[in-house]
């Protein structure tokens, strides 16, 4: 009896999903089940990610570290083998930027928000909501500050300017092959990593936007897995970059890059925020059924 209505609800709540996703066929799905296999710690280079922040519409601005050879972070995403999240989760922890106050100076540099016309706090906020919420099940992130901290932390460990710049690569002018910063990450991480590009439409000119390392639950890296859909592989190593092409590797924002991936990558971090009040509902249904379960047996 309590099982069926416990399958009961959970089909009105995968009813209420298919129709709400019938209506957001753009933005990934919540799938609030806490259960992932492994991480994605992505870290961005912010001159690319700005470029495509102003081309993704017009007015748009960035903020930028004053370090120009900073690779920062973008976020640590929990993952399914060949999936992308698990996103949203129900969680009792509600982003307090309050409780990041002491890690403030960090993280305005190593976890700049580059998009410089949203709201203070909204990019961390989204990163807690879509991927934190996730991850708190791991002791290491069970709270926002731990969380944040954690990404700082690996940001240090994964000196990206620092492993290219010795394997000699570095901003400006000159062009790579992608499988040439492919192989200086792997050879640095003696694991298969995975190169994010911005690619031009027109020119299919790539530019490299970002590096992602995988790391198991203990936090040690693994390899990227080839069949994951956030990696947008298109042909051999695990890279959605040009192959054919060098790649560029910015020192300064280009004046126009008419973004390849652009459906991915325009959306406001504000535009999530009506999808997460959204998943709040499931994380009450979801309390509900547990506590449900707890009275009676
Ligand atoms: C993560 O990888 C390390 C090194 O390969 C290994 O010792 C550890 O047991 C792994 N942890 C998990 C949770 O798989
Ligand atoms: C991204 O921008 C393009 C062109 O401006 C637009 O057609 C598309 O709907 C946008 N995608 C999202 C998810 O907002």
């Amino acid at each position: 009896m309590l099982y069926s209505l416990l399958i009961g609800c959970l089909n009105f709540a995968c009813l209420f999903q298919s129709g709400y996703s019938q209506a957001h066929r753009n933005k990934p799905q919540p799938t609030p089940y806490h259960d992932f296999d492994y991480l994605v710690f992505s870290q961005r280079w912010p001159l690319t990610a700005c470029t495509e922040w102003e081309e993704a519409k017009q007015g748009n601005t960035c903020n930028l570290p004053k370090d120009k050879d900073l690779w920062t972070v973008h976020g640590v995403w929990p993952t399914k083998t060949g999936k992308m999240g698990p996103l949203f989760c129900p969680s009792a922890i509600h982003f307090n930027p309050d409780q990041l106050a002491p890690i403030l100076t960090d993280l305005n540099h190593y976890w700049i928000n580059v998009e410089a016309n949203t709201k203070t706090n909204s990019f961390w906020a989204h990163e807690w909501n879509k991927h934190g919420t996730c991850a708190s099940v791991l002791p290491q992130l069970d709270s926002v500050p731990n969380y944040f901290e954690m990404g700082l932390k690996l940001n240090r460990q994964y000196d990206l300017s620092k492993i290219l710049s010795k394997g000699g690569i570095v901003p400006g002018t000159n062009g790579y092959d992608v499988s040439f910063i492919y192989n200086v990450i792997k050879n640095a991480i003696n694991r298969e990593p995975s190169i994010q590009c911005v690619t031009d439409r027109k020119t299919k000119e790539s530019f490299i936007n970002e590096i992602r390392i995988c790391l198991n639950k203990t936090f040690d890296a693994i390899d990227c897995d080839a069949s994951n859909p956030i990696h947008r592989i298109r042909v051999g190593l695990n890279t959605n970059c040009n192959q054919k092409k060098p790649v560029w590797y910015i020192d300064t924002v280009p004046s126009t890059i008419v973004d390849e991936d652009s459906e991915y990558n325009n959306e406001s971090y504000e535009e999530y925020q009506e999808f997460y009040e959204q998943q709040r509902h499931y994380t009450w249904l979801y309390n509900f059924i547990r506590t449900l379960l707890w009275v009676t047996l």
